[in-house]
């Protein structure tokens, strides 16, 4: 079968494939500057750019982040960012051999992300999220394939098939896992070479257990993580805007980040 060529194709595919690889997923800092605040005040911090330029510093210059981390997802004022002795926030990623990202709606070049939101709210059984889960993407690849996208060079970001939030019981990693599985067999083309799982306000470790339990047999396609809170939370608590606790605030991320790498592996145990 030929892939519909296009002058982007080849890099495209190079790269959707170089951040779906082994014991690898993305670090998700796409928060907006609102966003972004909300989780600075969670620590008492100022909605400040020094404030924010020094959290992401603290994040993107964790040293050997790259073993388990192949892409971040930056919000647009970080791709300008420097460090405060000048690197670009950028230039620490590609040195780490990490493939920074955007959030943007238009983008020849850069390997789409592709990320239907469906909300958590709701004291639904998870049957209905499979329900609602098996409409939305049904449609999403409807489109996809209408536009002639080439599946290759795209990452899925879907949120895990669980309760809603509001549900009377919680669910098991393995039936998390069965049933999120179930729905990505049933919609996702074994074409798509990542599906990168969002945290969605799961804990850390609840975030990393049902990522380990999704890969306790072999996928058609690399399941991992894309995660932003299931991998911040420590890292901020830790932090609380003191330069004196940047050093434990990343070996925190890297505990965080070599624990989901794990999972992706299909070998973590807590
Ligand atoms: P969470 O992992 O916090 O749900 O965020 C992921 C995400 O979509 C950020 O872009």
């Amino acid at each position: 079968a030929t892939i519909r060529a296009g002058s982007y194709t080849e890099e495209l595919l190079q790269t959707a494939k170089s951040i779906a690889s082994p014991g690898r997923g993305i670090l998700a800092i796409d928060e907006s500057n609102a966003t972004c605040g909300k989780r600075l005040a969670s620590i008492g911090l100022d909605n400040t750019e020094a404030n924010r330029q020094a959290y992401r510093q603290l994040l993107l210059t964790t040293s050997g982040l790259g073993e388990y981390i192949s892409g971040a997802i930056l919000f647009e004022e970080t791709l300008y960012q420097s460090t405060i002795d000048g690197t670009k926030f950028v230039d620490c990623l590609r040195g780490e051999n990490i493939v920074p990202g955007i959030k943007v709606d238009k983008d020849n070049g850069l390997v789409p992300i592709v990320e239907p939101e469906i909300l958590l709210d709701g004291d639904h059984a998870i049957e209905r999220t499979l329900e609602v889960a098996e409409n939305v993407w049904a449609e999403v690849f409807f489109y996809l394939a209408q536009n002639n996208v080439v599946f290759e060079g795209i990452l899925l970001k879907p949120s895990m098939v669980t309760p809603g939030a509001e549900h009377k019981e919680k669910a098991s990693p393995e039936t998390i896992a069965k049933y999120t599985l179930t729905m990505l067999k049933r919609r996702v083309p074994p074409a798509v070479p990542g599906i990168m799982f969002l945290s969605g306000g799961q804990s850390e470790v609840e975030a990393t257990l049902n990522l380990n339990a999704m890969n306790q047999s072999p996928n058609p396609w690399h399941v991992s993580f894309s995660y932003a809170r299931a991998l911040q939370n420590t890292v901020l608590k830790t932090w609380k805007g003191q330069p004196e606790n940047v050093e434990t605030a990343q070996k925190a991320l890297l505990i965080r980040a070599k624990a989901n790498s794990m999972a992706q592996l299909g070998r973590y145990s807590a």
